[in-house]
């Protein structure tokens, strides 16, 4: 899978692609990326890419002629282009998913207050918020829209962590542990040392049962976990979770 960055501060993204998991993907061939310099395309003597707002207000607004020149460079125009921004829609697994099933993702990572809406009109096809609230930099929340992605493509992790993890079926993930057995006063619960992978199973769904409980409760409405894939049995498990005590003071038991 290709990314192509568009920003003002392609550093950002070299970093990015050097480090950790991705760097590893790149490393294997399966994933490829180019960040891009908008600089690049600006042609005054000050290489401006930004200029005051139509109507006045604070901040400055991204030029459309610089970044379209930038996008037909790159050859984004008809492409699956994507503008991190908060007013677009929520990011979510399942968001993420999908956007996964390309071969190729075009970002371009806005400053100031935005880039022109001519722009966002004829090239953008996907707006995307990270959350509600504002960061200053579009390039961290392309980089967490690209973490996302980049880590379903096939190779890059193992399959099974993906089935396992936060989300996957509408619940947030059960609690891990790792040796020693006991630190400083604290086991690991029992279960987890028993071998009993069916009892295992078991106890990790009722922990993130707890947790979804604890953290986020609109999760647990049936509809939505129908929706994010949890099975008949398991949303039935759900509710017999939270109707034996569950409701009122779920907690640290093993
Ligand atoms: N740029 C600034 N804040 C953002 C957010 N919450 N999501 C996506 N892009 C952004």
């Amino acid at each position: 899978m290709k990314f192509t960055v568009l920003s003002l501060f392609p550093d950002f993204i070299h970093s990015y692609f050097a480090c950790s998991i991705a760097a590893r993907g790149v490393n294997k061939g399966l994933l490829r990326y180019d960040a891009v310099d908008i600089r690049d395309f600006a042609h005054d003597v000050h290489r401006s890419c930004d200029d005051a707002p139509y109507g006045g207000g604070a901040g400055m607004v991204m030029k459309p002629d610089v970044l379209a020149e930038a996008l037909h460079a790159v050859a984004a125009v008809g492409k699956r282009v994507v503008y991190p921004t908060p007013s677009g829609r929520p990011l979510s697994s399942a968001v993420i998913a999908e956007l996964a099933t390309e071969r190729e993702l075009f970002f371009v990572c806005g400053r100031y207050e935005g880039i022109d809406q001519r722009v966002l009109d004829r090239y953008v096809t996907d707006e995307i918020s990270i959350g509600d609230y504002v960061i200053a930099s579009g390039e961290l929340a392309a980089m967490v829209i690209i973490d996302g992605v980049m880590r379903r493509v096939p190779g890059v992790i193992s399959g099974e962590s993906l089935q396992q993890e936060s989300f996957e079926q509408g619940l947030l993930e059960y609690p891990h542990y790792t040796r020693p057995e006991e630190w400083d006063g604290e086991r690991v619960p029992e279960v987890l040392l028993s071998g009993h992978h069916a009892k295992i199973e078991e106890w990790r769904f009722r922990k993130s049962v707890e947790k979804t409980l604890r953290v986020r409760p609109e999760l647990l409405e049936q509809d939505r976990l129908e929706a994010a894939g949890l099975s008949a049995e398991n949303r039935r498990t759900v509710m017999k979770i939270l109707d034996s005590g569950g409701r009122d003071g779920l907690g640290k038991d093993d």
